[in-house]
């Protein structure tokens, strides 16, 4: 019977990934990065270099990466060398990911919404009966999550974790544009305030900016709508994400990204 409910669980969990787009997202970046290759190089190195010199600032045991998808912006190998724990944690892990690092007896693989609720909270939506104030409430009320390990990095996930969410239940229901932004700014927000202070690393895109051929700027569009704390260290760089117009057709699209200390 046990055996019943977990294979049930599995299904359940699988067709969410695919129906809310985890599982194509997944193929959709490898796709674009062997796609872009230059634009994104410049991208993984900063993220990667970011990271290094976190870890070398903050000698510890343990380490959690939110959002470690194909690990393209993880140096991994420093990381498997430095820590006594690893956990990488996602939504969806590829499988080539989990069979190439399984071997390593300090590398765990997490298997979790991040959200902690507001991704099967959004899958459960009925659009007959939604109601908008309700379901914030529901999200605003999830429990902080304490995070064990001893360092945690959040990585080109916060734009990430709501966009999914909101695509979904636009299908659904109608939403204007202020209660999209409403959504993705709780979703954030939680994010943000469950980073353990002092032991974080934040990496996020925050705009999408559109260019013409010529590289002339056309206009661009906030990811993230919450306050990003900076300091001294914070680092600021363009992701140039898409130079071939297949993300959008009209333009090309870069991301501004910024990396911060919590
Ligand atoms: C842009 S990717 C980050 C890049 C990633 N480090 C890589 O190299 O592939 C965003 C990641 O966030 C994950 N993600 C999105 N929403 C999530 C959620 N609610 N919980 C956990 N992971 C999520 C996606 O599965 C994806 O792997």
């Amino acid at each position: 019977m046990l055996l019943f409910f977990y294979f049930y669980a599995m299904i359940k969990e699988w067709l969410r990934n695919i129906r809310m787009n985890y599982a194509s997202e997944q193929t959709y970046i490898a796709q674009r990065m062997l796609q872009e290759q230059g634009g994104w190089q410049s991208h993984l190195k900063n993220s990667k270099k970011f990271i290094e010199e976190f870890i070398s600032e903050h000698p510890s045991k343990s380490i959690n990466i939110l959002g470690s998808g194909w690990l393209l912006d993880v140096p991994m190998d420093k990381i498997i060398e430095q820590f006594d724990s690893v956990v990488l944690t996602d939504i969806y892990h590829p499988k080539q990911i989990v069979n190439r690092y399984s071997k390593y007896p300090n590398v765990e693989f997490k298997t979790a919404d991040l959200t902690y609720g507001a991704v099967d909270l959004t899958y459960a939506v009925n659009k007959r009966n939604f109601n908008l104030e309700e379901y914030l409430t529901k999200i605003k009320a999830i429990k902080r999550v304490n995070y064990d390990a001893d360092l945690v990095v959040s990585l080109n996930l916060l734009s990430q974790l709501s966009i999914f969410i909101t695509d979904y239940l636009t299908n659904k229901v109608a939403l204007d544009n202020n209660q999209i932004i409403e959504i993705a700014s709780v979703i954030q927000l939680n994010h943000l305030k469950w980073l353990p202070q002092n032991r974080s690393v934040l990496i996020t895109d925050y705009e999408e900016e559109f260019v013409d051929e010529d590289n002339k700027f056309i206009g661009s569009k906030p990811t993230i709508f919450i306050d990003i704390p900076k300091s001294n260290g914070t680092k600021e760089w363009t992701w140039k994400f898409d130079s071939q117009m297949t993300y959008r057709e009209d333009c090309k699209t870069y991301l501004k990204v910024v990396a911060t200390k919590i």
